[in-house]
């Protein structure tokens, strides 16, 4: 029971609990929601995952943004109750899949104002893995040790 030696253990904890979180990195991407701007919303190749969000920046006289089904987004026609967001600077996370957003105002869908967006399932490689990749195995083992000490400490001592 000596709670100064718990108390040192705590520190491995919060570190590895901090790099962690610092692991979890999410994107939120700018999209530019006007008619002139559709079928080309985002560069070729870019990559959206589970967590990520979108930033419809628009003009709400004009256009909005409801989130929709595949039938709605074929069909340009969304159902009763479909969630709008009509701010004009809404910002919308992204779920897992594949995920539809239509504009409703009049004739907005049938210009092409509609947007599907694949989210891939996990995390984003965060961006020391991505010029890393050698290290980043090495990176998940030190963080395992961090917290196996860290855990040992509180276990032992506690
Ligand atoms: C939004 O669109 C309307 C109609 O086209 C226009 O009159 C208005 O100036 C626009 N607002 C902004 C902030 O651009």
């Amino acid at each position: 029971m000596d709670r100064k030696v718990a108390i040192f253990g705590l520190p491995f904890l919060l570190a590895s609990i901090l790099y962690e979180t610092t692991l979890a990195e999410t994107e939120c991407f700018r999209v530019d929601w006007t008619k002139e701007n559709s079928r080309r919303w985002f560069p070729i190749g870019t990559i959206f995952y589970d967590g990520d969000s979108l930033e419809f920046v628009f003009n709400q006289t004009n256009y909005n943004v409801v989130v929709v089904d595949k039938l709605a987004f074929e069909t340009c026609k969304a159902p009763e109750g479909a969630f709008e967001y009509n701010s004009g600077d809404d910002t919308v996370p992204l779920k897992k899949g594949e995920n539809y957003f239509i504009c409703t105002k009049r004739g907005c869908c049938e210009n092409n104002m509609k947007m599907m967006i694949d989210a891939a399932a996990g995390q984003r490689p965060t961006k020391m893995e991505e010029t890393e990749q050698v290290r980043s195995g090495q990176d998940n083992q030190v963080k395992s040790w961090v917290k196996l000490i860290g855990i040992c400490y509180m276990v032992l001592f506690f």
